[in-house]
């Protein structure tokens, strides 16, 4: 695998998707428990999420061994990394399910009080991923330019605007016409065992998916154990870990 191609990529669009990377990937089931947080959508009872497994046994057992994402974490985050987010998005049918376009970064800038985004999200693949069942969509390039009014943006926290299809810092339509006719629109579409790469200020979003209990991919939040926050957050540590030991990749 060319890894500085990968980076390059990476770099100029703000993702970038390597199918098939991973012959083994989490059981969903494993990650149930140990202190994960499970979001429902709107009905109350349907699971659209699980939150905070980065201490299940069966997932730290898993990703120490990932020799391709300590590589990666190192050549674009440059030192030791901690897991900030851990999560399972999974897709259904109802109107609920989907994710409305928006950047991460705002989230942990603003209610986690990270001034610098030394963070990489990459997402595994748990299932395939394709057309019609939700699949994350991203406008390439868009991690470069910002709005006038983001920078100016003030919104209280709220736990259900961090993990809902009402979701804080969002984009109106209008908005992203902007970006998607400057920029273009790109499905990720994968196989299981698929890694997408994503920088955490570029704009992505998902709808519904034709399924229920489908496309389900989980979103690991790598930060650099030197890029702290400036206050506490009030947000619970599923979404916020606070213990930032660094992920003891084996050999
Ligand atoms: C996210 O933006 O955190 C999730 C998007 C998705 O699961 O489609
Ligand atoms: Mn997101």
């Amino acid at each position: 695998m060319d890894i500085e191609a990968l980076i390059k990529k990476y770099d100029e669009q703000g993702y970038v998707l390597i199918p098939e990377v991973f012959c083994d990937v989490p059981s969903f089931i494993d990650l149930l428990g140990e202190g994960a947080e499970p979001f429902f959508e709107q009905d109350q009872s349907t699971l659209r999420s699980l939150y905070g497994f980065h201490n299940n046994s069966q997932f730290t057992a898993w990703i120490e061994k990932q020799r391709l994402l300590c590589e990666i974490t190192q050549r674009i985050l440059g030192e030791h990394v901690y897991l900030h987010q851990t999560k399972v998005n999974i897709k259904n049918q109802q109107e609920s399910s989907v994710w409305p376009f928006h950047r991460d970064f705002p989230f942990w800038k603003v209610f986690d009080y990270f001034p610098e985004n030394c963070f990489l999200n990459a997402v595994v693949y748990l299932d395939d991923v394709h057309e019609g069942s939700g699949e994350l969509e991203v406008i390439p390039g868009s991690h470069r330019e910002f709005l006038d009014r983001e920078a100016n943006e003030v919104t209280d926290y709220s736990l259900e605007g961090s993990a809902s299809s009402d979701l804080l810092f969002s984009f109106s339509e209008e908005e992203k016409s902007y970006f998607q006719q400057k920029y273009g629109l790109e499905k990720t579409t994968g196989p299981k065992g698929s890694l997408l790469l994503f920088d955490p200020n570029l704009i992505h979003g998902s709808g519904v998916s034709c399924l229920d209990f489908s496309r389900k991919i989980m979103i690991l939040t790598f930060n650099a154990c030197s890029n702290l926050p400036s206050g506490d957050s009030p947000r619970p540590a599923y979404l916020c870990n606070t213990d930032r030991t660094p992920i003891a990749w084996k050999n």
